[in-house]
């Protein structure tokens, strides 16, 4: 996709859609009005009738008349104090999914509507459209068919109309990282989104030593064998009942152990599990086939730490994603079964369904082995987190108010949505086991608190923990995004990194 920003004025713009985002009840009496003037008072007409509305995501496709663009589409982004960098990026997207099955190869995105009413103005609104644009273009049914019904359509090339007084060579840079954030969580997504049967841990693997190699990562895979002498007890106790054997992959830019811009070693952490069936303590049926989004989290920081090699290569960042089936089998960890973690404490499993803090655990004490000094982990962890807050936030638990400080603001840079979740300590003897030293769950009061605390008690160093289960897919489609992989929170790890990157 070719990236072109002009400070022509929308009307003369040649596309095959001219996108005019809508911010609060529309007004006729600034540019808006020209180009309905221009259209022979086609956008007037449309609110008379109802079809072009305040209400967000709504839209309403147009003849042009007058207007270079072959058509125009409105768009709407609700009222104006609502606007932020979530709803830019989602209007980007919500464009491409209202143009599906549409014969158009160029688009052209006015901005200043969205600037206005932006902090930041048109240069961040530039990296948030085009970074919308490319994943709203993405549809998980193109990895296995050849032909889909109404996917939205191959943009050749995306044009971002910028106000006249616009630095273009900062906004063509701005838009063409928000394309690279953008392609970085469609990465994410396809991974996720890929069938059990399809991607094992050793494909996941696999698909990291490819991303390697393509953007110059250090790349290191543990498998069991090794696993097991390095005393990886709780990673090796889900990972050994499914044929598919478990990997650990990490990954790393810069060097080991070396400090960033921002005075730190950041490790990102994601949740691996290719398919959760429960284990012995084995899933209802309902649903189960959503598990296999159970690895997002690997996915997710796989792509991350792709993304931050292509904008920023060398930033010391280390990503760990611990990659296991989670299997009912012969060779299954039972209910009861006492393990050794990697940092020595020894782990009395309750339930085999509790396994994603079991492989996060070990995970993390590896990270910081290897010199990190700040771990972030991402995972689809608890049930709880979806019935607390839905599929439009994640959840996030922090050791270290300073640190969690940061990754919310890296959250708000990346127009993504965190609810801050309390560590509560009196919990902890909850988790406590008469055999070992804790339980992987404890009663189901406070369970989500609970999962926090388990994972607190492998971080030695600032912490913390998105709990990513009813963000990272979407059981029906959004107005911006297709069913499945949603890319939460790939942008705020992104993000994150950067904060840390050499000044350029
Ligand atoms: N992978 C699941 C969590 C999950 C549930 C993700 C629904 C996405 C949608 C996790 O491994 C799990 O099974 N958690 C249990 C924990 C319980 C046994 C303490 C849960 O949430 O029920
Ligand atoms: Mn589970
Ligand atoms: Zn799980």
């Amino acid at each position: 996709m070719r990236l072109r920003v002009t400070t022509d004025q929308p009307w003369d713009v040649a596309a095959d859609v001219l996108v005019i985002p809508i911010v609060g009840e529309p007004a006729f009496d600034g540019p808006l009005g020209e180009i309905d003037r221009r259209a022979s008072g086609e956008l007037k007409a449309l609110v008379a009738f109802g079809e072009l509305r305040e209400k967000r995501f709504t839209s309403s496709l147009a003849a042009s008349g007058g207007v270079r663009a072959a058509r125009l589409l409105t768009i709407s982004a609700g009222v104006a104090g609502d606007v932020d960098r979530e709803v830019v990026v989602r209007i980007g997207a919500a464009t491409m999914h209202r143009l599906a099955g549409r014969h158009a190869t160029s688009i052209a995105v006015w901005l200043e509507p969205l600037a206005a009413a932006l902090d930041g103005g048109a240069e961040a609104v530039a990296g948030l459209v085009a970074r919308g644009v490319v994943e709203g273009s993405f549809d998980p049914r193109t990895l296995y068919l050849d032909a889909v019904p109404a996917a939205p359509p191959v943009i050749d090339e995306l044009v971002l109309v910028a106000p006249a007084a616009a630095d273009v060579p900062a906004l063509t840079r701005a838009a063409e990282r928000g394309v690279i954030m953008g392609e970085g969580a469609n990465l994410a997504r396809s991974l996720s989104n890929r069938a059990a049967n399809d991607v094992s841990p050793e494909v996941l693997a696999e698909e990291a030593y490819t991303l390697a190699r393509k953007h110059g990562l250090w790349i290191d895979v543990i498998g069991p064998d090794k696993a097991t002498e390095l005393g990886m007890g709780m990673f090796m106790a889900v990972g050994k009942g499914s044929d598919n054997p478990p990997r650990m992959i990490v990954m790393r830019s810069g060097k080991k152990g070396e400090l960033d811009a921002a005075g730190r070693h950041l490790a990102i952490i994601g949740k691996g599990v290719c398919f959760d069936s429960g284990g012995i303590s084995i899933k209802p049926a309902e649903r189960m086939e959503e598990m296999k989004m159970d690895k997002t989290g690997a996915c997710t920081v796989i792509a991350a730490i792709a993304t931050v090699a292509r904008l920023a290569p060398g930033t010391p960042l280390l990503a760990v994603a611990p990659a296991v089936e989670n299997m009912p089998g012969p060779h299954s960890s039972r209910p009861g079964d006492i393990v050794k973690a990697l940092n020595g404490k020894w782990v009395d499993i309750i339930n085999t369904d509790a396994e994603g803090r079991l492989i996060l655990g070990d995970a993390m004490t590896y990270a910081e082995r290897l010199g990190a000094t700040h771990l972030v982990d991402v995972a689809t962890l608890t049930g709880a987190v979806s019935r607390a807050l839905g599929d439009l936030v994640t959840g996030a638990f922090g050791s270290d108010p300073a640190f969690t400080g940061e990754v919310l603001a890296a959250g708000a840079r990346a127009g993504e949505r965190y609810w801050q979740l309390p560590l509560v300590d009196e919990y902890r003897t909850e988790m406590e086991s008469w055999y070992g030293d804790f339980v992987n769950t404890g009663g189901a009061e406070g369970g989500l608190v609970k999962s926090g605390l388990f994972l607190r008690e492998f971080a030695t160093k600032p912490w913390v923990h998105l709990d990513i289960a009813g963000t990272a897919y979407y059981r029906k489609a959004k107005p911006w995004a297709a069913r499945g992989a949603s890319g939460a929170s790939h942008a705020t790890l992104v993000e994150l990194a950067l904060a840390g990157a050499a000044p350029a």
